[in-house]
């Protein structure tokens, strides 16, 4: 295939109050190729491709497809010129159906002039068919996980024939064995030569998909290569500035008495019973293909999700079911999938969203002890490296990653016994997902008993001591550490979570 630059950006430059998050960057993207943008969280990454489909205004610099430069920056013009972007940011409308959401901007009319809602509810199967989902288009959209959303939003912008398209962590909440069905998609929109831009903090996702790799640091691209010459250490040592230690941190296998224990769960009168037992000190993954339920068990084993039946014994005494507070107040806490949902408010500075959960701590007959709560702040941010102007920046102008780091920096100020955790680290960069994992580890240490759910079978199979996988509201499966070090253990956890069984050559086998 000839080069042909599809996309070419051009001198393009952002500052923010007068702080630079983008200096002059230059590179162009040729018909066919997918290019890889990796950096850290708040390296500029998002404001690059909000640049290109004409969210966000340049100070200086172009952007042009096919020549035809992007005159006035405004998504509409951006779209005109071919250019489609899944965003970090998902911003569905919860109220719409799914079908409504795909088409919001450019419905189907009748000859008449009426909404063609057959026309459009048709379109929209065949489109989610391509992604093999179950997913009824006339479902009202707030009845999808933070995965399926993602899975919608890409379905809309790889259907309409863009010639650009940008790609912003479109894999951060879908499973990795899941993933493959993305890949599918842009293997075939590479054969119909579409240019892509595809950021992710997920390493052999890099590998896998891309022709080419653009690193930003600090707002500054410092490195640009084909995919041949960029092995996985070069791209992180280019994103961090400096070689990597291991990931993970040395377990401590000692745990303690059983802490926690789910006996007979049932979130509806139909549904499956879930038991689980966790020991004081261990940290226990859960593992599932999108839609396995386990936000839903998490979420009724703190009380936020109401259950039907069951009971919870925290160092052998009950807990209230349904009753968050007297989750609270028995030591559990919770850090939620979903960042808005999880109450961040985005108007609001990183103190404030830092310390919102815990703001009784910090208060004294009414008066905020201003002192001890900058303090504890600041240190959590600090632990988990955010990267912000200081602690007045409002939370809403942080990177996505960022965001996630003020949500998981928040429990870190406090002491409880039970910590449950919804993918924590959904859209965080490698380097500070070492520091989470050495955090995690030390709670752990402590005597915290951890729960935590992932998509990312590196983390489920580095950091668990043990590993749960949910499949259709059940749990199916255990693997312990044991299983874990053994190599097959990937295989495992996704056979268990999709119901294969072993193939019939193999059974014999084994
Ligand atoms: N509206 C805004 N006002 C002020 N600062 C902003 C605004 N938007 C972005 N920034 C800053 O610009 C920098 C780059 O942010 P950007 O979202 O591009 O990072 P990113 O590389 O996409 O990170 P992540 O991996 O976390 O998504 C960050 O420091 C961020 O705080
Ligand atoms: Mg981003």
């Amino acid at each position: 295939m000839v080069d042909v630059p599809v996309l070419a950006v051009e001198g393009v430059q952002k500052s923010y109050g007068g702080v630079v998050v983008l200096h002059p960057t230059s590179f162009s993207v040729a018909a066919g190729h997918v290019t890889a943008l990796a950096g850290e969280n708040g390296a500029g990454k998002s404001t690059v491709l909000k640049i290109i489909s004409g969210q966000v205004r340049p100070d200086q610099g172009l952007v042009s497809v096919n020549g035809v430069p992007l005159t006035s920056s405004d998504p509409k013009s951006a779209r005109r010129l071919g250019v489609a972007i899944v965003p970090q940011e998902l911003a569905p409308y919860p109220d719409l159906t799914v079908y409504e959401n795909i088409f919001v901007g450019r419905e189907i009319h009748t000859r008449l002039g009426l909404l063609d809602r057959g026309a459009m509810i048709k379109q929209a199967r065949e489109m989610l068919e391509v992604f093999e989902l179950d997913i009824d288009p006339r479902w009202p959209m707030s009845r999808l996980s933070v995965a399926l959303t993602q899975i919608v939003e890409i379905a809309k912008a790889t259907t309409w024939g863009a010639k650009v398209l940008l790609l912003d962590e479109p894999t951060s909440a879908i499973p990795d064995h899941e993933v493959g069905r993305l890949y599918d998609v842009i293997r075939h929109l590479r054969e119909q030569g579409v240019a892509m831009i595809y950021t992710t903090h997920r390493m052999a996702e890099i590998q896998e998909l891309a022709d080419s790799v653009i690193v930003l640091r600090d707002g500054e691209l410092v490195f640009e290569s084909g995919i041949e010459d960029a092995s996985e250490g070069t791209i992180v040592h280019a994103m961090v500035g400096r070689d990597m230690d291991a990931l993970f941190p040395e377990q401590a296998m000692s745990t303690g008495p059983v802490r926690l224990q789910v006996k007979d769960l049932q979130l509806g009168r139909t549904c499956p019973c879930v038991c689980m037992e966790v020991k004081q000190g261990e940290i226990l993954g859960i593992g599932g293909l999108v839609g396995a339920g386990r936000t839903e068990i998490m979420e009724a084993m703190y009380g936020v999700r109401r259950s039907y039946s069951g009971t919870i014994l925290l160092d052998g005494t009950p807990v209230r079911r349904n009753h968050a507070d007297s989750s609270i107040r028995a030591g559990f806490s919770f850090v939620p999938e979903d960042r808005k949902g999880a109450g961040l408010v985005l108007e609001r500075s990183v103190l404030d969203n830092g310390s919102l959960p815990h703001l009784r701590a910090f208060t004294i007959a009414g008066w905020i002890r201003t002192f001890a709560r900058r303090a504890a702040v600041d240190k959590a941010t600090k632990s988990v490296n955010l990267k912000s102007r200081g602690l007045n920046q409002l939370v809403g102008t942080l990177s996505g990653g960022n965001q996630q780091k003020v949500v998981v920096a928040r429990w870190l100020t406090q002491d409880g016994r039970v910590l449950l955790l919804d993918e924590p680290t959904r859209g965080v960069d490698v380097g500070a997902r070492g520091e989470i994992y050495t955090i995690i580890r030390d709670l752990a240490a402590s005597g915290i008993s951890v729960v935590f759910i992932s998509s990312d079978m590196t983390e489920l199979i580095g950091l668990s001591h043990r590993v749960l996988v949910a499949r259709a509201g059940e749990i199916v499966g255990e693997l312990d550490r044991e299983a874990l070090d053994r190599p097959d253990a990937q295989e495992q956890i996704f056979r268990l979570a999709s119901g294969q069984t072993l193939d019939a050559d193999e059974a014999q086998a084994s």
